[in-house]
């Protein structure tokens, strides 16, 4: 196993592998194939890359390169790793939510996990990305390390069960919020108002939880326990027949009086 990476075959073809391929080449990485299921979309990665090299079958994946980096859907890494022959450079997943034991064929096998939500086309700058890494030995350890280094200012080591609850936290942050805002939308839509009339309400959300704490950073008729505004809003959201909207608001109304209304309660 080489102690730096120069080469790297991506495997995948959706956001993650589009975006860490992008990097990797504009970093001047080599970019020794692309192998995805479907071959147009292998093809057309590789082409936008200035790579030569792509397929859809894995057994005719390179063996020489230093980097192989599965960026496949979480449920197909299984698969994926069964279809690959046995490879000798370092071979990662890109998953918050898959153990490395899944990778556990290969002899040097590695974790290359971005706490960060990819959408393929968005410009994305990896250097204030951080990493969670681990490796099966020390040796890939320190590699993955220094790749990670080399494109971010945050690296950190992480084992399986660590990983697993930063990308659970991570679908609450990012996942969770941004499906409330979809939601929001549909409403918007549906009394005909413009959304983008909520965008700065929706920047200032973020910025505020960043830079006080998320809980000091709390307002609204739930914080305030205004039940007359909560009574209005729920008839207003069962009138729009949005039922789904309406046990969210039930739920998240709950459960932020019973963070600051508790005491008066007892
Ligand atoms: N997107 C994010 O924000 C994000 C952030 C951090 C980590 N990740 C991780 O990065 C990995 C890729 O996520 P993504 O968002 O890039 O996914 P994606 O855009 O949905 O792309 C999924 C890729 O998986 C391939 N695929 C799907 N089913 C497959 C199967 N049965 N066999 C082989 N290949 C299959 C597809 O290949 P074809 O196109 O060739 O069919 C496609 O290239 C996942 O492990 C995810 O947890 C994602």
């Amino acid at each position: 196993m080489p102690s730096a990476v120069k080469s790297i075959v991506i495997i995948g073809s959706g956001n993650v592998a589009s975006i860490f391929g992008r990097c990797f080449y504009e970093q001047g990485f080599e970019i020794r194939q692309i192998v995805s299921r479907n071959k147009d979309h292998a093809h057309s990665l590789a082409k936008d890359l200035d790579c030569h090299h792509s397929t859809h079958q894995f057994h005719r994946i390179v063996k020489d390169a230093d980097l192989y980096l599965i960026a496949v859907k979480d449920d197909a890494i299984k698969s994926v790793v069964t279809d690959l022959p046995l490879l000798e450079g370092i071979v990662v997943h890109c998953s918050g939510a898959t153990s490395i034991s899944t990778l556990a064929k290969f002899q040097n096998a590695g974790i290359f996990y971005p706490l960060q939500t990819f959408t393929k086309g968005r410009n994305i700058p990896l250097q204030q990305v951080p990493f969670l890494i681990d490796g099966s030995n020390q040796k890939t350890i320190d590699t993955l390390f220094n790749l990670g280094k080399s494109i971010s200012s945050q690296v950190y080591l992480l084992d399986d069960e660590q990983r697993e609850k930063a990308h659970l936290i991570a679908v609450i942050f990012n996942n969770f919020i941004n499906h409330l805002i979809t939601l929001g939308d549909d409403l918007a839509k549906t009394y005909q108002l413009p959304s983008q009339m909520f965008n700065t309400l929706l920047k200032e959300t973020v910025d505020k939880a960043v830079s006080l704490e998320s809980e000091n950073a709390q307002t609204g008729p739930a914080k305030r326990n205004d039940t007359q505004t909560i009574q209005k809003h729920l008839k207003l959201i069962e009138d729009a027949h949005h039922y789904t909207l309406l046990s969210l608001y039930q739920t998240l109304s709950k459960s932020i009086q019973e963070r600051f209304h508790q005491a008066e309660s007892e």
